[in-house]
Parts: structure tokens; C-alpha cells; sequence
């Protein structure tokens, strides 16, 4: 028997990988056409500059990276990338701008702002254009500050009489409080041209997660449940910072992917799930000591009938309800919570306690009912927390 396989192309599933398609990005790629159109179709009309902002993961530089394909296609223009996270100072920028156009740059005895010159009078002699990305910029200002950016921003102040503009400059950042450090003249350009990339919701991690499937797994090694679970943890929620965050997502499917593999799985599990969200999302599920015992009860409710299911993550409140009452004789406690009080304690577990997550059906079921889910913990490992916290207490009352 040939060794079992889950991942098909682990390319897809690392941070280089450009995807075919971008999950609703349609509005920021159409904003970035229209800043830069007439400077791609009539090179050097105008100084044409922008600025992607948004939090980690929320896809700027992969929207940079296709917006180079598509402007590559049609038209002279050359683009140069720049990761400030490797090139981060601004001397080292202009440096590997230079190198990238294959220029030989004197190694020493020039400040950036020579350099620049040099960079411009050559692109000028040959009578090229370029689009200059700078990703990920605040390494340059935390280390050349924001006076070295504002002159580039503002480069073509310094070249009065000059109509031919060889460089357009696209940066990217992950908030806007760079502009505030920025001089008032390149504040007010770059404030002009502002793309926003809000964190993604569940329902769009759920979408980039499934096509990356698609491309990196073996068919049948995962269901839509398992991409759902995912999604419900790194999807954006109202006032919960941190989160909408697409590289997280497809770590974590990565990670689970390679767990099911190691472990000769056929398919990603749920509990293969749980440990790669454990190992990659800094979540801090409270001290469930301080729970009440009926919360205790029915959380442990939730984990057997999660294990019951070992190859879904989620179980109905209705089946956990019922495994309540079952512990409940099963402990010989004759006063069980009511319907309501249960239903108080699972927005208490999701609120507060931050141990589950909740769902509502889709159109699969009757009607609509409310799903569970366990993702921060393996279930095994609360099973026994749980069960031993309550032989004592139940013991010693
Ligand atoms: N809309 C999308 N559709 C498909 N894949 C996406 C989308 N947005 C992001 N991704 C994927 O998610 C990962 C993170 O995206 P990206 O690197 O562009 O984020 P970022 O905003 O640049 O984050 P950072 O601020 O940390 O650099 C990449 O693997 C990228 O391919
Ligand atoms: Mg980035």
C-alpha cells in the first residue's frame, strides 16, 4: 500500500503561493487600476502614488503582487519590489532598486538621496518607467525615519521644470498612522490615495481556505466542515482586534494537513484541527475551575457528544442537552439546569470563557439551529481536565 498522502501540493500552502483568484479584493484592485491606468498607458504622464493599509493577513501584498501581473500584460511599465522587512533602511531600498534594474551601484560614499539621483538619471538615459512597491514600509521609517519616505514621496518637488515621471511609487503599510508622521505635502498626497483592506470575515476566510484547499489537498482528505471550523476562529468578529486574518487561516490548515499526514489519517479530522489552532492562535481559554458546576457539567456535555462524532466538528444544542441529562443521572444529580440557563451558559463559554464557538446551520438542516463547536483545545485533554475537576467537587459536597 502506497504511504497515505493529504497534501497534494505543499507549495500552495506556503506564503509565496500566488493564487489563481483573490477572495474579495475586486474593490481594492480596481481602486489600484484606477490610481495607476494613465501612468501605465501613458508612461510617465503623472507621479502617481498610493497607500495599502490593513492589519496583518488582510492581503495587501498579494494584491500588490497581482496588480504587477496585470499591469505587466499591457504595457512597458517595470515593476520593483521591494520587502522592507529584508531592505530595511532606506539606503538598502535604493540600493536594491538599483539592482534591480541591474545597475552597478557604488557600494559606499553615496547617502540615499544621491543614490536616488543616479537610480533617475539612469532610468531617464534609458527611457524607462517603473513602479516602485515599497512593502511593508514601516521598516524604513522606524530605521531612516519618515523624512527619508516624505522626499521620496515628494521626489519631483525637488525636479521643478520636470514633466517626464520615471518612477511611480505604490506603498503598503499595516495602518495609517504613518501618514501623521509624514510632512504635511506628502501627508496630503498619500492621504488622497488611500486603499483600505478591512480584516476578512468568516464567510471570506471560509472562501480563500477552499480554494486553497482546492489547490494544495488531495480530494476527499477535507469537507467543508473542517474549513468552516477554521473560519469561525480566525474570521473577523465585531470589536475582537487580532482577528480576519488570511495567513493564520491557511497556517492552520497547513498544520492540520501535516498532522493528519504524519499520523496516517486518510482525512483532516476535527481534533487534528484543534491542536494546529492550539499551536498557532495565542488564545487564552480562562481556568475552567471557575466555571459553576453545571457549566462544567454541560461543557463536558459538549466534548462527549463532539466525541461521539469524531469525524465532525460540530454538534447541534439539542444533542448536547441531551448528553447533559445523561451526565447529569449518570453523576446522580437530581436538579438539572433548564433549556434557558444552558443556553445562558454557552454564550458565557463563547463570551468569557473563549472554549467554544457557536454557528448557526445552513441550508443542509430544517430549519436553523444552532451549531457548537470546540476549536482551542484538544478534546481528550478537557475530557480529563473537566472529569477530574468534577469527581472532586461532586465528591467532597
Ligand atoms: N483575497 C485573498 N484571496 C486569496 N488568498 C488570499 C487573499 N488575501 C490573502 N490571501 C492569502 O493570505 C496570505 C496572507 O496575505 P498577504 O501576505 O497578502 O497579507 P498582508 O496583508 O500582506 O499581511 P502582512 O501585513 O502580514 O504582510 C497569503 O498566503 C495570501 O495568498
Ligand atoms: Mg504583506
Amino acid at each position: 500500500m502506497g504511504e497515505l498522502s493529504v497534501i497534494k501540493n505543499p507549495a500552495a500552502l506556503t506564503p509565496d503561493f500566488i493564487p489563481p483568484r483573490l477572495v474579495d479584493r475586486e474593490e481594492q484592485m480596481s481602486t489600484l487600476k484606477m490610481i495607476f491606468d494613465d501612468y501605465i498607458k501613458s508612461p510617465g504622464s503623472f507621479y502617481a502614488r498610493a497607500l495599502l493599509v490593513g492589519s496583518t493577513g488582510t492581503g495587501k501584498t498579494i494584491t500588490s503582487l497581482k496588480f504587477k501581473e496585470y499591469a505587466s500584460r499591457s504595457s512597458t511599465v517595470r515593476f520593483i519590489y521591494v520587502p522592507c522587512w529584508t531592505h530595511r533602511t532606506m539606503h538598502s531600498a535604493v540600493r536594491h532598486i538599483g539592482e534591480s534594474l541591474k545597475m552597478s551601484i557604488p557600494r559606499r560614499g553615496f547617502s540615499s538621496d544621491e543614490l536616488l539621483e543616479i537610480i533617475y538619471d539612469y532610468l531617464k538615459d534609458n527611457d524607462m518607467y517603473v513602479i516602485i512597491v515599497l512593502d511593508d514600509v514601516f521598516h524604513i521609517v522606524n530605521n531612516s525615519g519618515a523624512d527619508s519616505l516624505g522626499l521620496l514621496i515628494r521626489f519631483y518637488d525637488e525636479h521643478i521644470g520636470e514633466h517626464d515621471y520615471h518612477f511611480s511609487l505604490i506603498l503598503i503599510d499595516r495602518d495609517e498612522s504613518l501618514l501623521d508622521k509624514l510632512d504635511a505635502g506628502a501627508k496630503s498626497t498619500l492621504g488622497r490615495n488611500i486603499i483600505k483592506f478591512p480584516p476578512y470575515t468568516k464567510d471570506q476566510i471560509y472562501e480563500i481556505l477552499r480554494d486553497r484547499a482546492q489547490e494544495a489537498l488531495h480530494q476527499g482528505t477535507y469537507n467543508d466542515e473542517i474549513l468552516e471550523m477554521i473560519s469561525d476562529v480566525t474570521g473577523a468578529r465585531d470589536g475582537d482586534g487580532g482577528r480576519g486574518n488570511a495567513k493564520q487561516a491557511i497556517e492552520i490548515l497547513w498544520k492540520a494537513a501535516l498532522t493528519a499526514q504524519q499520523q496516517g489519517s486518510r482525512r483532516i479530522l476535527p481534533e487534528h484541527v484543534r491542536v494546529a489552532i492550539k499551536n498557532t492562535l495565542p488564545v487564552h481559554v480562562g481556568e475552567l475551575k471557575g466555571m459553576d458546576l453545571h457549566e462544567k457539567l454541560f461543557l463536558l456535555a459538549i466534548v462527549e457528544a463532539l466525541r461521539k462524532k469524531r469525524d465532525v466538528p460540530y454538534v447541534t444544542f439539542g444533542e448536547a442537552e441531551e448528553e447533559y441529562i445523561m451526565l447529569c443521572e449518570r453523576y446522580g444529580l437530581r436538579t438539572k439546569r433548564s433549556h434557558g440557563q444552558l443556553w445562558h451558559y454557552l454564550k458565557d463559554m463563547e463570551g468569557t470563557w473563549r472554549i467554544i464557538e457557536t454557528r448557526l446551520s445552513g441550508k443542509g438542516m430544517r430549519g436553523r439551529t444552532t451549531l457548537i463547536s470546540i476549536p482551542y483545545e484538544s478534546l481528550n485533554v478537557l475530557a480529563q481536565e473537566l472529569t477530574r475537576i468534577l469527581d472532586y467537587e461532586l465528591a467532597v459536597r
